[in-house]
């Protein structure tokens, strides 16, 4: 039996940044509610029309070169995105247009911010199965394309960007050990864009009334979230045979820091072994685990044999947890 492990990462995040005190001129916020009842500072935001591939594409081409191989090896692209460039065809396939990868097997994936979490899962499954060697598995969003700039409730969490790995096959054991995913589509409104799709289909009543951004029961979330995060992140060890003592990192989803501050509580996680980058990007739905992933091994915190657990939950509802030995 075979396994996956991440021999490349890379990340993007587009130049331009908005900081808390743009969003006091914009809306009726201040820096100080949004640091204490967040963590967010700033957010970087993508040129308007800039798709997620664009995103998808600077990071990924970072990631096959710390991989150390061409395009042209990836068997697979999976892109978990919920704002993907177009509703067809996938952001997958027009990163593999910009990459040139053509032997590549290329489809999106929607599961909001767990998003990447599913996307890896999916990719070991294929490596593990024997269909492919080689994946690359990425987390690109341009959640500005989807926020009412007039909700304060909404428009000071979310920031733009995208995160890549390249996975390759390994022995059983090594790189990903376990994933748990879990989903509760009872709850969908909690977190939705309600327009736009074929239930509710773009028309001018629906743009006036801003019904193809994000509505979010942010209170009611908060206390799912981190049981789901604490349970997914459980059964992940669990799966591994591994206890909370032995994650050497914990990287969470950065939706709020006060959750992921509840969550490594409850999981007796140290602070000293979260990773955590909210105040510089805010919520970037499928991209915030997978760029916390990549700038936690940029600055030397994830070592050769470690134990890296990823835990994340959003929109549908959906959450999971991965648990990796570092190789
Ligand atoms: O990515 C995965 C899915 N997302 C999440 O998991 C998000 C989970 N939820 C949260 O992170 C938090 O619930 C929020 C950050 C969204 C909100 O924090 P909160 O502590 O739950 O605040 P609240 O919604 O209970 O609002 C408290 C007050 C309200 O005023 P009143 O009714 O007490 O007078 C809001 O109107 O804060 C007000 N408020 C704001 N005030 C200043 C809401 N947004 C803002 C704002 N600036 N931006």
């Amino acid at each position: 039996m075979k396994s996956a492990k991440i021999i490349g990462l890379g990340k993007y995040l587009p130049p331009k940044i908005l900081t808390n005190f743009d969003l006091e001129k914009m809306v009726d916020t201040s820096d100080e509610w949004i640091t204490t009842r967040t963590g967010i500072k700033e957010r970087h935001l993508a040129h308007k029309n800039e798709g997620a591939s664009v995103l998808a594409f600077e990071a990924s081409k970072i990631a096959i070169k710390n991989a150390g191989i061409k395009p042209a090896d990836l068997d697979l692209i999976i892109v978990a995105t919920i704002t993907p460039d177009n509703q067809f065809p996938s952001t997958a396939c027009h990163l593999q247009n910009f990459l040139k990868a053509k032997k590549a097997a290329c489809f999106d994936v929607s599961a909001a911010c767990a998003g990447f979490i599913y996307a890896l899962t999916a990719a070991w499954q294929f490596i593990k199965g024997g269909l492919y060697k080689n994946a690359l598995v990425v987390g690109s969003e341009v959640m500005s394309s989807i926020t009412d700039w007039s909700d304060r409730s909404t428009c000071v969490l979310f920031g733009d960007g995208a995160g890549a790995v390249v996975l390759t096959d390994c022995p059983a054991k090594e790189g990903i050990l376990s994933a748990y995913l879990g989903s509760d589509g009872a709850e969908a409104e909690m977190l939705i864009v309600p327009a736009g799709g074929s239930r509710m289909v773009a028309t001018k009543e629906t743009v006036e009334k801003k019904l193809h951004t994000i509505k979010m029961k942010g209170n009611e979330l908060f206390k799912v979230a981190v049981r789901v995060m604490v349970d997914a992140a459980q059964k992940a060890l669990d799966g591994a045979g591994l206890s909370q003592k032995e994650v050497s990192i914990l990287i969470p989803h950065q939706a709020n820091e006060r959750i992921i501050n509840a969550v490594a509580a409850r999981l007796e996680v140290p602070a000293n072994r979260i990773y955590v980058n909210i105040a510089r990007y805010g919520n970037m739905s499928s991209a915030s685990t997978v760029v916390a992933l990549c700038e936690a091994w940029e600055e030397g915190r994830i070592r050769k044999d470690d134990i890296v657990l990823l835990d994340a939950f959003g929109a549908g509802l959906v959450w999971g947890s991965c648990a990796i030995r570092w190789a």
